[in-house]
């Protein structure tokens, strides 16, 4: 099989920004509990932090990360997790039926963001709280001192103000699984008088409304659009949710289903735009895809999702990726990348052993999952300009569906090219980088790239991810099975690139 890809210097889609390579830290299982915090492992600092985790984090580099929930933050007290540990107070979390004991809360993370020089982005409890609460967290927060709030958090040790620009006003609040789950009408009148109160605060501060849970949800379109007309003059953001599945078991299809965020990208900007129009306003929203990542296997009913007991850090959403899930959320990294122009920020939900990149054993040590790899590339490598690719290659039709969809809001999917690719132009550095997934699960694919108007000369790196077998998953005792390695064969002469990829692969290349 061939395909044909044709890239031009000067025909861009528009600048990566830093914020598109975030993650996802919740109060959910083992993520924040025996994940990022563990006082007492062999590993932990002073602080609690997991040095072994601190440093993959590293590794993976997401650059924004999302805190506290989530389905979480809906029933969230801030003030729970600040002040004297041993005087906080626990409770019940019905978002995750288990026990929440607040030993690690708002000041912790921002430790812990700065020891990983990540940003941190918050968000505010919009479901059981409201704009009260939240506009007295960003006091805590930004707020130098000389007020009640400001000078409490200096009371609590942190004296300079943590600076946090990023902020989502709530979560999910259009899903009834959400604590106060919220009419748009409802959620447009709290999010837009949260934003107003927040940024007279601190006027700094760039908000994110909450757009659809998923793109199949019966509101969906309705539900941004009346959103929009409350908070379009008092956000920046607009966010969306995509969870890759591959429920009906049909790899193909389920490697096509990346596309699927394309077409929910495309839709909420156009949504925004309009909403734009009918004001008569040339400002332009961005969008936060602050979770977006593959799971099904841990997903379901909420009997599945739980463990009986009140438990504190239980193990639930521990999904296992496998080398099939790490190709399809290859193509979800290059559904971002594509969308660059107006995807400003975006968080892979999430960090660690809840539907994570990152696995540990409690006490024992950790390792990374296959969706690591895809990750670490994009962020490591994805940055700069992102070139128009224009593909030329075969294509397939697939059967997707979401069987979580009811039958009117199930979308669906047209034929799809076996090749899905991006392109970075990193102009400081002098690379080009190709992101290349080929869906084909029995061909390999010979690929030409033309690279037009663009210096290259020279292969600085071609690495490719695949096993033969597509359910082959790393664990604790074979961290390395999938991981990658080199792809061989890679030339570069007169502005094109010729390359073999293997079937069902993800790989990429960097050229100068
Ligand atoms: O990331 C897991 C959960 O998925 C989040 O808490 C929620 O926002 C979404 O439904």
């Amino acid at each position: 099989m061939k395909a044909h890809v044709t890239i031009d210097r000067d025909v861009a889609i528009g600048d990566t920004h830093e914020r598109l390579f975030g993650a996802f830290v919740e109060h959910l299982g083992r993520c924040v509990y025996g994940g990022i915090f563990e006082p007492g492992h062999p590993e932990a600092n002073e602080k609690g932090f997991r040095r072994d985790v601190l440093a993959l984090v590293k590794e993976l580099a997401p650059t924004i990360m999302r805190y506290p929930g989530g389905n979480f933050v809906s029933g969230y007290n801030w003030e729970d997790g600040v002040g004297p540990v041993e005087q906080r107070p626990r409770r019940l979390d019905l978002a995750w039926m288990s026990t929440e004991p607040n030993t690690f809360g708002t000041n912790e993370f921002i430790d812990w963001c700065r020891e990983a020089q990540i940003e941190p982005m918050l968000a505010v409890n919009l479901g059981t709280r409201g704009p009260d609460a939240a506009r007295n967290l960003v006091e805590y927060c930004n707020h130098p001192g000389g007020t009640a709030w400001s000078d409490l958090r200096r009371a609590h040790g942190w004296e300079k103000p943590h600076d946090i620009r990023f902020w989502c006003l709530g979560n999910e609040v259009d899903g009834p699984w959400q604590m106060e789950h919220k009419t748009a009408w409802e959620y447009g009148r709290v999010a837009t008088e949260s934003a107003k109160m927040m940024k007279w605060i601190d006027p700094r501060l760039e908000l994110a409304a909450c757009g659809s849970s998923a793109r199949n949800m019966p509101t969906f379109g309705v539900w941004e659009r009346e959103v929009l007309e409350h908070t379009f003059d008092h956000v920046e953001f607009i966010s969306l949710h995509t969870y890759l599945n591959n429920y009906a078991d049909d790899m193909p299809s389920f490697l096509a289903s990346a596309d699927l965020m394309d077409s929910f990208i495309d839709e909420i900007v156009a949504i925004a735009d309009a909403v734009a129009a009918e004001r008569r306003s040339d400002r332009r929203l961005m969008l936060s895809f602050d979770e977006w990542n593959v799971w099904y296997r841990t997903r379901g009913k909420r009997e599945g999702r739980t463990v009986p007991g009140w438990p504190v850090a239980p193990r639930i959403l521990e999904e296992v990726y496998t080398m099939g899930d790490a190709l399809a959320f290859g193509g979800a990294c290059i559904s971002l990348l594509n969308h660059a122009d107006r995807v400003k920020a975006a968080c892979l939900a999430q960090l660690v052993n809840a539907i994570a990149p990152i696995m540990t054993e409690t006490g024992g040590p950790a390792w990374r999952q296959t969706i690591f790899h895809p990750f670490a590339q994009m962020s490591n490598l994805g940055r700069g300009r992102v070139l128009k690719s224009r593909v030329e290659s075969e294509t397939y039709a697939t059967n997707y569906y979401d069987p979580r969809g009811t039958q009117e809001h199930r979308f669906a999917m047209p034929t799809v090219p076996y090749l899905k690719s991006a392109a970075v132009h990193d102009r400081d550095g002098g690379f080009v980088t190709l992101f290349l997934l080929n869906r084909h699960l029995q061909e390999s694919l010979d690929l030409e790239v033309e690279l037009r108007g663009l210096q290259a000369t020279e292969v600085a790196l071609a690495r490719q991810l695949r096993h033969d077998d597509l359910s082959a998953v790393n664990t604790k005792d074979a961290p390395d099975t999938v991981s990658p390695a080199a792809l061989e064969g890679v030339r570069i002469a007169q502005g094109r690139l010729t390359a073999t990829l293997p079937a069902a692969s993800w790989n990429v290349v960097r050229l100068r």
